[in-house]
């Protein structure tokens, strides 16, 4: 056995939340085993071959919210994906998340974040090109007609909480303990396992952050 871990900002005791974090500990004990651990975390519909795809609806391995912490032990993972799914959660749930993630990822364990790029957004912004880009084709998106519309998507669509350029997210990575942060290109890694992850084409900020 090993110690709970409940975030204490989110965790009256007795509430609904507890009991929620304590049944997450619970489902994630199965998966204490496996050697290497790789989390998959906000999988959607994107289920991994050796990884624990987790996401708070759907059906993946794992049923969590994420805003409520981790289930596992400290040091215990090997690896930590997640693509399109930071801008999903309020600038503290997700630093809360990555104090989190630095706390159960092995020394030399490696976190990949991928994400959309405020900066390219804004550079989208900024030029006559800016209906240039795959979703706003796409019949749904056929009121986006101005730029402003598009601005407004971009941080209001989707329920995106908050957007982060490269340094910011190193600012955040930096302030909950990863020192070591590199920006990687689309599906490329020097870690094999982590080599052919991303599935969209607009996740243009992609960074492997080292505990
Ligand atoms: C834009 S989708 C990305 C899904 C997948 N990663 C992909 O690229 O297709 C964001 C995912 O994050 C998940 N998500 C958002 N907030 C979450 C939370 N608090 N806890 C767990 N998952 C969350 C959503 O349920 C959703 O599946």
């Amino acid at each position: 056995m090993y110690e709970l871990n409940l975030p204490t900002a989110v965790c009256v005791p007795g509430s609904i939340v507890e009991r929620e974090v304590i049944e997450g500990y619970v489902a994630a004990r199965r998966f204490l085993t496996r050697t290497p651990l790789r989390l998959h975390l906000g999988c959607g519909t994107v289920l991994l071959d050796g990884w624990v795809n987790v996401d708070v609806g759907g059906t993946p391995d794992l049923t969590l919210d994420l805003r409520y912490g981790l289930p596992f032990p400290d040091a215990s993972v090997d690896r930590i994906h997640s693509e399109h799914m930071f801008e999903h959660l309020r600038l503290a749930d997700g630093q809360l998340l990555m104090t989190e993630a630095y706390r159960v990822l092995r020394p030399g364990g490696v976190m990949r974040l991928g994400m959309p790029d405020l900066e390219s957004i804004l550079g989208r912004y900024s030029s006559p090109d800016w209906r240039d880009q795959p979703w706003i084709q796409d019949q749904a998106f056929g009121w986006v007609d101005s730029r402003v519309a598009f601005i407004n998507v971009s941080f209001r669509g989707w329920e995106h909480q908050y957007l982060y350029n490269e340094s910011e997210l190193r600012l955040r990575l930096g302030r909950v303990g990863f020192a070591q942060v590199q920006r990687v290109g689309w599906g490329e890694s020097s870690h094999s396992d982590l080599t052919g992850l991303e599935t969209r084409p607009e996740t243009d900020l992609i960074v492997e952050a080292v505990r």
